[in-house]
């Protein structure tokens, strides 16, 4: 059975969800996108991802615990987010996303407030009722792992699109690993890379429908013949 109309629908439509509606999923639903990304390849198949799955009265709990550590800049991080770190073509990209982002749901460059507001809406995980800590236990450098973690992140997000589902990854979830982990009583030994909210998204919120483009193919791929 093949369908690369089908595939290329999926891949090219998906665009993150930043406004969820708050119905939960059904735990069958659920269970399929897990199975779906349970398939995703790595290194060795060594399938390194550590799934912590929050719904309902823990999600509720840990929402309350990250904005708590955000109001004490209680920031714990596994792994650096810099994003002075980011120059050149990498910078201008991550400019003219965040651009998009904000002209998209109407929110001035000078608005501090409202893109306060944005940051803190991640830690309600954007009123999804499902979030998904994706955690890697140490192995040399991570680095390997991080890549089949991402892998699997993949596969689930796609997973999702194909359900008629939303879903985001968030990094910043992870600046507050301390917090998760102390919340949902994960062993230190596995570290956070981020987490994916997801459920139903929100048909009317225009922060759901941000097309940020992707730059041309001679700007990533060098083909040697
Ligand atoms: C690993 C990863 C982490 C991300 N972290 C965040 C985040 O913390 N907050 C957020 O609003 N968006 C986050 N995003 C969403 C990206 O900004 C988004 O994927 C990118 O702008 C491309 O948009 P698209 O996925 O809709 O095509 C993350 C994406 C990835 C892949």
């Amino acid at each position: 059975m093949t369908s690369p109309e089908f595939f290329q629908h999926i891949v090219r439509s998906r665009r993150v969800t930043r406004q969820f509606l708050p119905a939960p999923l059904s735990e069958h639903l659920i269970n399929r996108v897990l199975l779906d990304a349970q398939h995703s390849p790595s290194n060795c198949n060594t399938q390194p991802w550590q799934v912590h799955l929050v719904s309902g009265a823990a999600r509720d709990r840990l929402s309350e615990a990250l904005l708590a550590a955000d109001d004490r800049q209680h920031y714990t991080p596994d792994f650096a987010f810099d994003m002075q770190a980011y120059t050149g073509v990498h910078a201008q990209r991550a400019q003219d996303s965040g651009r998009a982002r904000y002209e998209a749901i109407d929110i001035g460059r000078d608005d501090h407030a409202a893109r306060l507001a944005c940051l803190r809406h991640n830690l309600k995980f954007f009123d999804a009722p499902h979030v998904a800590f994706l955690f890697m236990p140490q192995i040399s450098d991570y680095v390997r792992a991080a890549g089949d973690v991402g892998m699997y992140a993949q596969t689930f997000l796609l997973s999702l699109q194909a359900r008629g589902l939303g879903g985001i990854p968030q990094t910043l979830l992870g600046m507050y690993a301390e917090t998760v982990r102390e919340v949902l009583g994960v062993s230190g030994e596995l570290k956070l890379m981020f987490g994916i909210s997801f459920g139903h998204a929100d048909p009317h919120s225009a922060s759901n429908f941000v097309d940020v483009g992707r730059v041309a193919l001679t700007e990533s791929v060098v083909i040697h013949q």
